[in-house]
């Protein structure tokens, strides 16, 4: 059966964060949650099982968090199940922006700063939870999530008691400190904010554009009018 062009770009992806771990034990990563990476993280999984690779002193940070949600619907827990547990990466070095509050920050900068972080974006241009309007300046922070974020998330809390509305997030200035970005997207609906992000204007309304600024960005997508999979 033909590879899509998501299972190549998520091979390619985690191949990259497996070679940074074995060459970086103690790497600091962000990380996102979502459709996008699912794949990625199961590969990533698949390729640190084969090269045996040491996850001990990793530092996992997730990008945001729900507020106010059960804790089978959190970050936390899909990054557990769809990474930590399958890596092994220890409870002590899994961060999480709830558990930290202000701290977050503080915390990543302790430990060094971020290696590399991944990023999905949002159909509004949101990257982690920093909504439109969102300062570049802004650091890890609480915030109201729009209609659009609500939206687009419901279908992921089908059956759950409730869908939440709050949540805390690293900020812009969080995620450009990383010295690396790696953003993932797929799927024609995200085509036309990617191109706005990436090639308009620099602006708070939408948030992912900020990436403009940084100088290590890689940019996998799955959309090309040729279909050609197009990798960084
Ligand atoms: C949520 C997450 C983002 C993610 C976005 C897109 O808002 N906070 O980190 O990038 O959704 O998710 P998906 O990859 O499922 O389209």
């Amino acid at each position: 059966m033909e590879t899509s062009c998501q299972e190549i770009i998520a091979s390619r992806v985690a191949g990259l964060i497996a070679a940074e771990v074995a060459s970086n034990p103690s790497i600091c990563l962000g990380l996102p949650t979502g459709r996008t990476p699912a794949k990625m993280y199961a590969e990533l999984v698949k390729l640190s099982r084969q090269n045996n690779l040491d996850w001990s002193r990793v530092c996992g940070f997730a990008l945001d968090e729900y507020l106010d949600v059960d804790e089978t619907q959190s970050f936390s827990h899909y990054l557990s199940v769809n990474l930590y547990d399958g890596v092994g990466l220890p409870a002590a070095n899994r961060f999480n922006p709830s558990e930290s509050g202000d701290d977050y920050d503080a915390l990543i900068a302790a430990r060094g700063g971020l290696d590399i972080t991944i990023l999905g974006i949002g159909l509004n241009g949101h990257i982690a939870f920093n909504e439109p309007g969102t300062p570049a300046e802004s650091w890890t922070h609480s915030i109201v999530l729009t209609p659009s974020t609500i939206d687009a998330n419901r279908e992921l809390f089908k059956g759950a008691g409730r869908i939440p509305t709050r949540a805390v997030t690293m900020g812009i200035s969080t995620i450009l400190g990383s010295r690396r970005i790696i953003l993932m997207a797929f799927g024609e609906k995200k085509r036309s904010i990617l191109d706005q992000a990436l090639t308009g204007p620099i602006s708070p309304e939408i948030p992912a554009s900020f990436l403009q600024q940084h100088d290590s960005l890689q940019v996998f997508t799955d959309f090309e009018r040729a279909q050609a999979c197009r990798l960084d």
